[in-house]
């Protein structure tokens, strides 16, 4: 018999007190925070949905290796467990230790990029394209067309489409086009699901025409539960062994170990051809440390690598998987419209949809993150025209496609009692949408403006 409640597989040994306040106290924290939830204080957020990066609870014997930690600076043993760990799981021969994702991505991409390459993904994530293009290079996103349907339920809305990777092939030039990035699960996209027969195809397509194939793979443990559930040929194999499949199509990976290594910090780059992994380890040297540490102390390497064992539990993962789907599933049953189906790391709320009444380029994201905060002390992100909008020349917003708020669920961190609070929150939105009014942005810095910018409700 399978009973309804997941319960989390996990007992609680140390807690965290959470801060509670009323709606009136959190009315005024968002006004001294400029209705920006970037500038509240941890400590005035009730539920913490902003990200789910670095947020994660650490297990006891991930806190008992942290003791083991040896901090040598050169051969230390938490290397050697560190880069077996890693070499286990991804089969690649050399690893680069990173401080977090875009370390590696500056390495990585700053070495191959540059003025006139080409970086071709299912969906760059914002660190991954800034890095890309700082170093001069274009990143062209190019996810199946089916990605923008919302309403179906096609199992894999994370692949790429594999028509338009060989038609910028044609267009551009294999040896202009730097590397094909293929981000497991698709972060930008929705924390949608990649099959493994699109990374095949994407792999068979790279290898005949001499492209790097890299994937980002920091949300790969969610993204093989996927793959175990909705990919048939899959069905019998274990997550580990379904990741280092698709690992073994790749010559390349960076992980931000903050995602699926459970850690509050760290990262690495994986690489098969020694040439580039070479060059890759001055730049590491230079900007990141020494390569047997990198960017980590002794202690973050012993935590990550007892994470990368525990990430692929089953019964972690399955609560994982099934706890997201059941806040977005149960939200989406009150009438609230979201990103179907749910993905691995959180649920995207489309704000356009919700309150149709506010025009884009009054931010309806914005002001539902806002509203979720007055509500229920609930921190969420806006991934829509305050964090993608650009402006014409005349100064009017091109807003992004797509007004989402992204609900994004930090790693064994928060109960089902906790879940059932923010579905209950989302009563409340749905019963006040009507008065709720736009937002207007008063002060902007001029890139990556989310972060700090000030807003005002209104009128
Ligand atoms: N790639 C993907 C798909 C990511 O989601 C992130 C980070 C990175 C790379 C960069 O890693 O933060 O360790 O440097 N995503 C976080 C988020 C910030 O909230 O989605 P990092």
């Amino acid at each position: 018999m399978e009973f309804k409640t997941i319960i989390e597989p996990f007992r609680i040994k140390t807690v965290e007190p959470i801060t509670m306040s009323t709606v009136s106290e959190r009315e005024a924290f968002l006004k001294q925070a400029h209705y920006n939830p970037f500038l509240l204080k941890s400590d005035q957020v009730i539920i913490d949905f902003l990200t789910d990066s670095g947020t994660s609870a650490m297990s006891n014997n991930q806190w008992a290796a942290i003791m083991q930690g040896d901090e040598s600076y050169a051969g230390a043993r938490s290397w050697d467990k560190f880069e077996k760990a890693v070499n286990d799981l991804t089969g690649m021969p050399y690893i680069l230790p990173t401080h977090q994702g875009r370390a590696g991505e500056r390495i990585l991409y700053s070495h191959i990029g540059g003025k006139g390459k080409i970086f071709l993904s299912n969906t760059h994530f914002d660190t991954t394209r800034a890095n890309i293009e700082y170093s001069g290079a274009t990143a062209i996103d190019i996810p199946i067309e089916q990605a923008k349907d919302y309403a179906s339920d096609y199992p894999f809305k994370g692949n790429l489409d594999t028509l338009k990777l060989k038609n910028h092939i044609d267009t551009h030039g294999a040896k202009n086009i730097a590397a094909v990035i293929l981000t497991v699960t698709n972060n930008s996209g929705g924390g949608q699901p990649v099959s493994m027969q699109n990374a095949k195809d994407v792999s068979a397509i790279c290898k005949q025409h001499q492209i790097l194939f890299v994937l980002d793979c920091c949300r790969i443990a969610e993204n093989s539960y996927f793959i175990h559930e909705k990919e048939k040929a899959y069905s019998q194999l274990s997550y580990r062994a379904i990741a280092q499949e698709m690992f073994s199509l790749a010559d390349g990976c960076i992980m931000s170990a903050k995602k699926d290594a459970l850690v509050n910090m760290g990262g690495f780059l994986a690489l098969r051809n020694k040439e580039l992994s070479d060059a890759c380890m001055q730049l590491l040297i230079i900007t990141e440390g020494f390569t047997t540490y990198g960017g980590l102390s002794g202690r973050d390497m012993e935590a990550i690598a007892v994470g990368l064992q525990e990430v692929f539990e089953p019964d972690y993962l399955n609560y994982r998987i099934k706890s997201t789907k059941y806040l977005g599933e149960k939200i989406l049953k009150k009438g609230v419209p979201i990103i179907y189906p749910v993905g691995g790391h959180a649920v995207y709320v489309d704000a356009k949809k919700l309150y149709h009444h506010i025009p884009v380029h009054q931010y309806p994201g914005q002001a539902l993150v806002c509203e979720l905060y007055k509500i229920g002390g609930i921190r969420s992100c806006e991934i829509g025209s305050v964090m993608f909008g650009k402006y014409d020349d005349a100064g009017n917003l091109i807003p992004a496609p797509l007004e989402l708020v992204r609900l994004a669920i930090p790693r064994r961190v928060y109960t089902q009692s906790h879940i059932d609070y923010v579905v209950e929150v989302f009563d409340e939105v749905i019963r006040t949408k009507q008065n709720v009014k736009g937002i207007r942005i008063t002060k902007e810095p001029k890139f990556l403006r989310h972060f700090t910018a000030h807003f005002q409700p209104v009128n």
